[in-house]
Parts: structure tokens; C-alpha cells; sequence
């Protein structure tokens, strides 16, 4: 009897890990983001993500994402999994977190997970795309400000000029969903003594 009990649930642990087809759960969503703000060097611009910043228009020294395709891509792409933001993937994990605080202002980045630390304040929960696909963060938007190189760096909104940056620009964050998504690796500040 006992014997029967061991093998039945051999053969229940057996079962339940066979392969149906694909046994993974429903795959996420994959998506790039677009920003909307007419009339603006930023209109329809697709987010790209390089040294743990993401932002528009980098220039073409900073598009550096090592993808599973070998090609190199302008557009980051991002999954959200439980309000969680993350960059797709393959062995990294590299994860969006934002600072409200007052150091913060609304910074906005990410950080290779189990390697490097969020800032102290960083928090990762709150991302929801909306019955219109736009993006936000605990239900406020994103703003860009300029940087160097024409280079435009992706803020949360609330900071007329985060960190003294001027003439920064909100914008509708739209998900565009990715069917051609491939998995890469972006390259974080400190990346750069990598081989
Ligand atoms: C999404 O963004 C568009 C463009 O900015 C805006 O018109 C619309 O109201 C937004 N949708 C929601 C649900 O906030």
C-alpha cells in the first residue's frame, strides 16, 4: 500500500512535468515605448536603453545592447511583470526602478538585479500600461530632459528641472508590442571595463 502511495506519486510528480508542448506560463507581453509629444525632436522616438539610463536620440556610440541576434537595435524592449518593469532579457536580469525622492527628483534607470543595488530610494513597483497602452509609473508620466549629444534622458514626471536639468518635455509613453522581440543584454555605467 505504501509502495502504491510512492509510485502513484512518482508518477503524479512524473506527469505534472512532462511537457505539454510549451509547460512556461503565458508568456508576457514584450513591447518597446514610444513617446508622443508633437512638434518635438522626442515625437515618436522609441526609448533606448544604454548605461543604465533610458532615453531618446543616443547616439549611435551609445546603442551597445549585446541581443541574442548579434544585430545592434535602437529600441529597448521591456516586459512589466507585477506592476515590475524589466528590459527582455536572457541571463541578466536588468530591471526599471525610479526615485521619487527628493535626491531622486524622478530619476529614472536600471540596474543588472543580484549584481548591483537600486538607489536607496529606488522603487520598482508601480508600472501599468492603460486600457490605451500608455505607460506610467503610480499613475504619473514620464518627461524628458536634454542631455548631451542631442541625447534625451527619460525622467518621471513631478520635477519641472530634475537635477537643474532645463527645458524638459513630458510625453505620453506608449507600448507598442514587439512580435519580432529578441532578448539582449544592455550595458550598465559600469560596463565600461567589459571586454
Ligand atoms: C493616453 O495618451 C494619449 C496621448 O497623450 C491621451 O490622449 C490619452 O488620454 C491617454 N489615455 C489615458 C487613458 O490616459
Amino acid at each position: 500500500m505504501q509502495l502504491n502511495a510512492i509510485l502513484l506519486s512518482l508518477f503524479a510528480a512524473a506527469a505534472s512535468a512532462a511537457p505539454t508542448g510549451s509547460s512556461c506560463p503565458a508568456p508576457e507581453r514584450k513591447f518597446g515605448i514610444m513617446a508622443l509629444r508633437s512638434a518635438s525632436p522626442i515625437h515618436f522616438a522609441p526609448a533606448s536603453a544604454s548605461q543604465g539610463k533610458l532615453g531618446f536620440n543616443f547616439p549611435a556610440s551609445k546603442i551597445d545592447a549585446q541581443c541574442t541576434d548579434g544585430k545592434t537595435r535602437t529600441d529597448a524592449i521591456f516586459t512589466i511583470k507585477d506592476g515590475e518593469l524589466y528590459l527582455y532579457g536572457k541571463d541578466q536580469v536588468q530591471q526599471i526602478y525610479v526615485d521619487r525622492s527628493g535626491m531622486g527628483q524622478g530619476v529614472l534607470g536600471y540596474f543588472n538585479k543580484g549584481v548591483e543595488n537600486p538607489p536607496r530610494n529606488g522603487e520598482l513597483k508601480g508600472w501599468a500600461v492603460d486600457s490605451e497602452d500608455n505607460l506610467t509609473f503610480s499613475g504619473t508620466t514620464l518627461q524628458a530632459c536634454p542631455g548631451a549629444d542631442n541625447a534625451w534622458h527619460i525622467w518621471l514626471s513631478g520635477v519641472s528641472k530634475p537635477a537643474g536639468a532645463e527645458g524638459c518635455l513630458g510625453f505620453t509613453a506608449r507600448v507598442v508590442t514587439k512580435s519580432d522581440a529578441v532578448q539582449c543584454t544592455y550595458s550598465t555605467f559600469n560596463a565600461g571595463t567589459a571586454a
